[in-house]
């Protein structure tokens, strides 16, 4: 008897990487697992490689606080609970304190090499932090 027989599980960012790697593994230990992703087609063959009626794909973008209760509502109707959740999908949003140590240095700013802000969001690759003092 797998470790995980008849727990219900959530593995966000589950389409790829180590998200996709731990939902086969949940699997394998007789869980049923929520994929759930953004990108639509891998996740769904995922859930296609898993056991009969072990998964099930969700398409859920993790940063919309909406579409989690939404997921929720469903698990709650369809399962009644989660044992686990691994919460692999990670969003990355640069902290206000590193946006303000940064420089703009692109030429399609409108104001290049002013102070970056969270609203230079055209230019985002184009920053850098500014030279170190000797
Ligand atoms: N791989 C590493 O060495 C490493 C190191 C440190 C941290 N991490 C973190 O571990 C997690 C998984 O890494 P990985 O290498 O497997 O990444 P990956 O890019 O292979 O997989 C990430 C998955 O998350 C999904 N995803 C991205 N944004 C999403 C969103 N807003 N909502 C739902 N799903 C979303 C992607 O579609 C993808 O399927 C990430 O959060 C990553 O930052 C990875």
């Amino acid at each position: 008897m797998g470790k995980l027989e008849g727990r219900i599980t959530v593995v966000t960012g589950g389409a790829s990487g180590i998200g996709a790697a731990t939902v086969k593994r949940f699997a394998e230990e007789g869980a049923f697992v929520y994929v759930a992703d953004v990108q639509d087609e891998k996740g769904e063959e995922i859930v296609a490689g898993l056991g009969e009626g072990q998964g099930a794909y969700v398409h859920l973008d993790v940063t919309d606080s909406a579409a989690w209760q939404e997921f929720a509502a469903r698990i709650a109707s369809e399962k009644g609970k989660v044992d686990v959740l691994f919460n692999n999908a990670g969003s990355v949003t640069t902290p206000p304190s590193r946006t303000r140590r940064t420089r703009c240095t692109s030429s399609a700013s409108p104001s290049p090499s002013t102070a970056c802000t969270t609203a230079c969001a055209t230019c985002t690759t184009s920053c850098r932090p500014p030279a170190t003092r000797r």
